[in-house]
């Protein structure tokens, strides 16, 4: 079956940003394919090192849990990424991880590429934009297909559940959604 890997940014289990992507993941289930959100709470991320072992070893050359995420992405179609506003740009485990993945996959034969999927942000107030456009630097650097939406794929809330009343932002979320699912199934006719 085609899945979709959800990358969780958020540090908090049940904050807004896990929520959003359950909905997200929810409207991508409907349309017939396989899902899987991995949150990034109390996983170990460090930064790029610029080895340049990824090339030989076929995975990051740093040993924490980053290796076991990236087999997953590779075996996926899809591949959406959801981060909270840290003063206004994505959370910095979520660069790290981003970084590094983009590294692995340019090294080892471009498995990202055709892969469809996107970036969401959430915050309380503002830098949702700012930090869209820093997460899809890593998409289309990588070959990757980034579907529209309604509107651009930001929710508001601070306390965890406040995105939830962000009901345009939830429809924005439940349509990226629908169209990467879609985008996917006729890829891969
Ligand atoms: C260190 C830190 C920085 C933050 N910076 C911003 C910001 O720049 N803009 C904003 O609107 N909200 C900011 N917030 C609020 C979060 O983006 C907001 O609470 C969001 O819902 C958190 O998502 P989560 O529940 O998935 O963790 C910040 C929160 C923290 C902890």
């Amino acid at each position: 079956m085609k899945k979709v890997v959800l990358l969780c940014g958020s540090p908090r289990p049940s904050g807004n940003t896990y929520q959003v992507l359950e909905e997200c993941a929810g409207v991508i289930e409907d349309q017939g394919l396989d899902v899987e959100i991995i949150p990034l709470v109390g996983k170990k991320i460090e930064s790029c090192i610029a080895c340049g072992r990824c090339g030989d070893l076929g995975e990051c050359g740093l040993k924490d849990d980053l290796n076991q995420m990236i087999t997953k992405i590779k075996d996926s179609e899809g591949f959406i990424v959801g981060s909270p506003v840290y003063f206004g740009t994505a959370r910095g485990d979520v660069m790290s991880a981003l970084q590094r993945i983009g590294m692995v996959s340019r090294t080892n034969g471009n498995f990202l590429s055709w892969k469809v999927g996107g970036p969401i942000a959430v915050a309380r107030r503002g830098g949702q934009t700012a930090t869209l456009q820093e997460m899809l630097m890593f998409f289309f650097i990588n070959d990757m297909i980034v579907p529209g939406s309604t509107y651009w794929n930001m929710v508001f809330g601070w306390a965890p559940g406040e995105a939830k009343d962000d009901e345009e932002g939830m429809e924005t979320i439940r349509r990226f959604g629908y169209n990467v699912a879609t985008l996917i199934k006729k890829i891969n006719d």
